[in-house]
């Protein structure tokens, strides 16, 4: 049985990585599937891609720091569609490395606008739909990042936001019918980390943080999303998952 056949799935940064791997999900498990990425191009590919595999989707160039975009987009889903049930918010950029000084205004800023008040942006546009239709859920993308801390204050900062807002938004509604959590994933493999991973010294480092000893796979988050999207997560709300191979364990 497919766990989500014909919902309406809403996915930023659909275009890469844990989107892509989760755009595909959706689609295994029948949902129709809306790729929403600035990168046009990519997330043409992807639509292609998932209509090749028999799914229904369409790509959206999106960026998620323009709140009226995201609106549109989201209406745009919802004109054409008919609703929109399962929402992923997942875009993201992590600009930092060991040698940003602390207190980079303009990479603070460019971090935040994307992975906090894209989160923000998207959740208001999902649950003016939401709420009408009394129904829903939402995956904002998290991290370990946002529950632990991380020498990357920027990106610590943006994703600790994301943690809040998906309890805020949460608890304001519950009793409306939608449920929202977040995935926290580990160090996954995506073209995200592909820079710190070109040195095997770094890769083995960063391998070695998780008690996996392994870096996750963007399928593996995926999955998650999917269970927290389906009726099997239907009394979940407010919840923080790691998808971290143990992590946040230690
Ligand atoms: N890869 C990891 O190790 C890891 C770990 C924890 C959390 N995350 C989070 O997972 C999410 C996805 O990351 P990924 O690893 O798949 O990276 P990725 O770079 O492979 O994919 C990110 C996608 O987001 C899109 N994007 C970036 N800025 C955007 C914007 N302003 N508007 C619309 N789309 C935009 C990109 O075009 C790209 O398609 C991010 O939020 C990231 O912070 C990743």
């Amino acid at each position: 049985m497919k766990l989500l056949e014909d919902r309406i799935a809403f996915v930023t940064g659909g275009a890469s990585g844990i989107g892509h791997a989760a755009a595909l999900a959706f689609m295994r498990q029948g949902a129709w599937v809306a790729i929403a990425d600035n990168n046009s191009e990519a997330a043409r590919q992807v639509t292609s891609e998932l209509e090749s595999a028999g799914g229904k989707a369409m790509a959206i160039t999106l960026d998620v720091t323009d709140a009226d975009a995201v609106n549109m987009a989201v209406d745009q889903v919802v004109g054409e569609w008919g609703g929109i049930d399962c929402a992923f918010n997942n875009a993201g950029i992590a600009l930092e490395d060991t040698t940003t000084p602390w207190g980079d205004h303009a990479i603070y800023d460019r971090v935040v606008s994307i992975n906090q008040r894209g989160v923000l942006n998207c959740m208001t546009a999902e649950l003016k739909h939401m709420a009408a239709a009394g129904k829903g859920a939402i995956v904002n993308t998290a991290s370990i990042a946002g529950v632990a801390g991380t020498p990357t204050a920027a990106y610590c900062a943006s994703k600790h936001a994301v943690v809040g807002l998906t309890r805020s938004a949460a608890l304001q509604y519950a009793a409306a019918g939608i449920r929202i959590n977040a995935v926290c994933p580990g160090a996954i493999e995506t073209p995200l980390l592909a820079e710190s991973m070109k040195d095997p010294e770094s890769a083995r480092i960063i391998s070695s943080m998780h008690p996996m000893n392994r870096l996750g796979q963007p399928h593996e988050v995926a999955d998650a999303v999917i269970f927290l999207c389906s009726e099997w997560a239907s009394f979940v709300t407010g919840h923080m998952l790691a998808v971290d191979g143990g992590y946040l364990a230690r």
